[in-house]
């Protein structure tokens, strides 16, 4: 596997809808395994291929649930942290979202320092091939439904500072997930 180099603004494949992907060969292959690694490395919570130069309609997502907020006294801190989830989305279509929006700051690994406060759906369902070019279906909430949205963004080439009510600077030490 390879990591790739992630490109940043002002870059303008960021800004191109990107194009389905009809074939399911070894080079695709290659590119989800170098995105899921370039991922990562980052480290971020997800990647869509435009971030890493390539203009096709696919974007990998790796999400641990967050914790619940623990009472005082009953922390336990031996418990195994939430596994994380791994999904792989190509040609992603959302197919339903909920009414309720919610706000929450977004950071992108393609436009480093920045963050912003976005609204977005606070649950929906996706329909996309999987690696290998079966339907899959799947739903979210939450932390992983705002990713989600992130990244189909990405492969339409809009960017969460399109959409924020607000932008600034993170502060040193400041940080966020980034997608
Ligand atoms: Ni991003």
């Amino acid at each position: 596997m390879t990591l790739r180099t992630i490109v940043t603004l002002p870059d303008p494949i960021l800004r191109r809808k990107a194009k389905n992907v009809t074939t399911f060969d070894k080079n695709l292959q290659t590119l989800i395994d170098d995105m899921i690694e370039t991922m990562r490395e980052a480290p971020g919570v997800g990647l869509a291929a435009p971030q890493v130069g390539i203009p096709e309609r696919l974007a990998v997502i790796e999400y641990a649930e967050e914790e619940e907020e623990e009472e005082e006294g009953t922390e336990s801190p031996s418990r195994p942290p939430r596994p994380k989830q791994l999904f792989v989305i190509i040609n992603p279509e959302i197919v339903k979202t909920s009414e309720e929006k919610v706000n929450g700051v977004e950071g992108c690994l393609s436009i480093p320092g920045l963050v912003g406060e976005v609204e977005r759906h606070e649950k929906l369902q996706v329909k996309a091939l999987n690696r290998h070019g079966k339907p899959v279906k799947i739903k979210a909430e939450g932390w992983l439904a705002r990713i989600f949205q992130h990244e189909i963004d990405h492969l339409n080439g809009v960017l969460f500072t399109d959409l924020a009510s607000r932008v600034w600077k993170m502060e040193p030490g400041e940080e966020e997930d980034r997608v």
